[in-house]
């Protein structure tokens, strides 16, 4: 095949599920005849019906007209039987994710279908290209991976196995393109692109809450600060503890037991306790009666005036500094600026707030003879945020308690909402987003997909505020990599590796 079907090619979905009358209804609605197929007895006319339902209730809304939705209904049509493939141009297949289960039904497919029908797997986790071992002809199977609702979410990842012809991944990138979505090209490789680069998002979280360096609350405002819709515990409570494990262990297990991967034991204690998250009434957050937790938010948002100081120096960039260069400037206050110091923040009369570089504050305080010494976490959302953006800190051990106070009003003066967690290495948004950039960058340097589509299937697979290399264009290489440096010797692990692509980076953007 090395054109995308034509509206009028038949394509047969197998498994009518959530996934497979998801996509079912996608084709259907961009002109296809579509038969669906569902080995449970009576499953197809039930999606069906159950699409039907779903479609007219958007009538009702005025968001459909009722003659496309008619016409969509009737060019649905449950099968009987697999051997009502045999027309198809195109088969996607959304049963069951067992290996051997699609491995069976996809040669069953080659005994029906033509040779020019393409084969496509919704599969989320395993290889195209064991899926396609053994097949007559391995070239036309490809991934086609929806995500849920199908419907709705934008993203296709176009998956090619190692037998996986280019024309065909090239035919199926335009069709989804013609349903609608935006499709991205991966190979297949452990997670594809959205499942993996995500990992950092929990994992970091969960190993925050593992040294309890804050609360589930605490940390998901730290994460909806950076811009994420929703920070990574009422994410996790959302998606279902058991499926989030069950992802991590099986790109953990596919990446042979690399550490980078390793899932945590919090996760694995909700799970062995039975809390599931929303769907057990109880995850990090209750949800007895139905109840949606409330969000830590904060509270109605003053800027606090800038804290009085004697001899005050601002160091290196970044946003914070500029926000409190502003203000210094608007309330004619002097200060001095220093770039070449290595760091970036404020001194004010020998007492220091710093942009974490990955390194705890009591680390930093150790190290330069600083006692009164805080970090604040890394302002990842555009601009740094609007006024009133959760920011986390953290003070050394050793600090004063007026330093630790007036720290934060530093943070407050510049307009962020301070968040104080334990001196936790890397605070809560700088690890998360370097590890998440990192992850893309490896997904990259091996050839899993282009640095556009990673950052269009984070941002349309996972709602992600902005793409990994997004937030690398906004913050810098070598920054990323020196907090990653930082971690890894603070935690020796493999966990906390840099991509060697973005080492390479950071050395090629060296100021
Ligand atoms: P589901 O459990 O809702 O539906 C699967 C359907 O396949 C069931 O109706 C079952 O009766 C049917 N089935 C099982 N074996 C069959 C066979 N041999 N022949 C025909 N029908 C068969 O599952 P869901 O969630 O729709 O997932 C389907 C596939 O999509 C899986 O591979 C899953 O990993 C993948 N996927 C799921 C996503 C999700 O959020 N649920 C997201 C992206 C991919």
């Amino acid at each position: 095949m090395s054109a995308a079907p034509e509206t009028s090619t038949p394509v047969f979905v197998v498994g009518a599920g959530i996934m497979g009358a998801g996509i079912a209804q996608v084709a259907a609605q961009a002109g296809h005849p579509v038969r669906l197929f569902d080995t449970r007895e009576g499953a197809a006319a039930d999606a069906k019906a159950k699409l039907a339902t779903g479609l007219e209730a958007l009538v009702a809304k005025g968001r459909l007209g009722a003659e496309a939705v008619r016409a969509t209904l009737a060019r649905i049509t449950p099968a009987a039987s697999l051997a009502e493939a045999a027309e198809a141009g195109l088969v996607v297949e959304a049963i069951v994710e067992k290996l051997e289960v699609k491995r069976t039904l996809l040669r069953d497919l080659e005994a029906v279908v033509g040779d020019a029908c393409v084969l496509a797997t919704n599969t989320s986790s395993i290889s195209v290209t064991a899926l396609a071992n053994g097949l007559r002809l391995p070239g036309r199977l490809v991934g086609m991976h929806f995500f849920n609702p199908v419907p709705v979410m934008k993203l296709v990842e176009v998956i090619s196995g190692l037998h996986t012809a280019p024309a065909v991944a090239e035919a199926i990138f335009d069709l989804s393109a013609r349903w609608g979505k935006v499709p991205v090209h991966a190979r297949s490789t452990p997670g594809f692109i959205v499942n993996r680069i995500a990992r950092p998002f929990y994992a970091e979280t969960l190993a925050l809450l593992h040294e309890r360096a804050g609360t589930p609350a605490e940390l998901d405002a730290c994460l909806r600060g950076a811009g994420f819709r929703m920070g990574p515990c009422e994410l996790m409570d959302l998606i279902g503890h058991d499926t989030n494990l069950s992802v991590t262990e099986s790109v953990y297990g596919a990446n042979f037991g690399d550490k980078r991967f390793v899932p945590s034991g919090v996760q694995r204690d909700l799970v062995d306790g039975g809390w599931l998250g929303r769907k057990s009434g109880r995850g990090f957050y209750d949800y007895a009666g139905g109840a949606t937790p409330a969000r830590l938010e904060p509270a109605t948002f003053a800027p606090a005036p800038l804290p009085a100081a004697g001899r005050l120096v601002l160091h290196g960039g970044g946003v914070a500094v500029e926000r409190w260069a502003q203000a210094l400037a608007e309330a004619d206050r002097g200060f001095e600026r220093v770039e070449g110091s290595g760091w970036s923040g404020l001194d004010a009369d020998g007492a220091q707030l710093r942009l974490t570089d990955g390194r705890p504050a009591a680390q930093v305080a150790a190290e330069t003879g600083v006692r009164d010494l805080a970090v604040h976490d890394h302002a990842a959302a555009a601009g740094g945020g609007a006024p009133g953006t959760v920011l986390a800190w953290a003070a050394s051990a050793g600090a004063s308690a007026s330093w630790a106070a007036t720290a934060a009003q530093w943070l407050q003066a510049a307009g962020w909402c301070p968040l104080r967690l334990a001196d936790a290495a890397g605070l809560a948004v700088a690890r998360t987003v370097a590890m998440l950039v990192n992850e893309a960058a490896d997904a990259v340097q091996q050839g899993v997909c282009s640095e556009a589509g990673a950052d269009a299937a984070m941002k349309l697979g996972v709602n992600y505020p902005a793409g990994p290399f997004e937030w690398l264009a906004r913050w810098d290489a070598a920054a990323v990599v020196r907090v990653l440096d930082h971690l890894d010797a603070h935690y020796r692990g493999e966990r906390y590796r840099a991509s060697p692509w973005l080492r390479q980076q950071a050395w090629r953007t060296a100021r």
